[in-house]
């Protein structure tokens, strides 16, 4: 009877290891098999849904206006963007896509400077007003020097400066063109980040 007991606990003890190995190759193969079938699941729903994430950017250089149309006195103009717009699975051609404010920055002079019309605060469109001669933003009173500066700073609702994009003055079948980098950027943030 003794030696009977002895016999049988190794042999337990072997049935109970086998069981756990069969389990965890169970279990491995239940997990690799789930990562193999959800990855391409997961690709396939990336590229049906690819036109989803280029939606409507307008990056690159667009022409605003031609040179003659701003002010010779330095007062800023607004300006429509213009350009095609991708939207999910559609085109669109000749869409507003924002606005900016035009400045000749000498007098005489093919100089320009560009800001987006779009308050760093929360993302209203600010006016210019001439008799004040500064920007205001409707929304919170944000207010802005014409060279895009905030007036008073420590109590401007925007965390930055109105946000300056990049100009070229382009010659285009004998007429001076402005071209600008539109870009639009984050809300909210003392940092120009553009966004994606
Ligand atoms: S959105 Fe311009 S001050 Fe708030």
């Amino acid at each position: 009877m003794v030696s009977s007991d002895r016999t049988s606990a190794p042999r337990d003890a072997r049935a109970g290891d086998e069981d756990r190995r069969s389990f965890f190759s169970t279990a491995t193969a239940v997990i690799v098999g789930g990562i193999v079938s959800v990855f391409p699941f997961a690709a396939g729903l990336l590229v049906l849904f690819d036109p989803l994430r280029r939606q409507g950017s307008a990056g690159g250089f667009l022409r605003i206006a031609s040179l003659d149309e701003l002010p010779a006195d330095g007062v800023p103009r607004s300006f429509p963007v213009i350009t095609d717009r991708v939207d999910a699975w559609n085109k669109f051609v000749n869409e507003p896509v924002g606005m900016v404010f035009l400045r000749r920055t000498k007098e005489g002079v093919a100089q320009v400077e560009a800001l987006n019309a779009v308050c760093p605060h929360a993302g209203c469109f600010v006016d210019f007003l001439s008799k004040e001669s500064h920007f205001q933003c409707p929304c919170h009173d944000s207010s802005f020097e014409p060279n895009g500066t905030r007036i008073h700073p420590e109590r401007c609702p925007s965390p930055r400066d109105l946000d300056a994009l990049a100009v070229e003055i382009r010659m285009v079948e004998g007429r001076e063109e402005v071209w600008v980098e539109f870009k639009n950027f984050r809300a909210g943030t003392p940092e120009k980040i553009a966004d994606a």
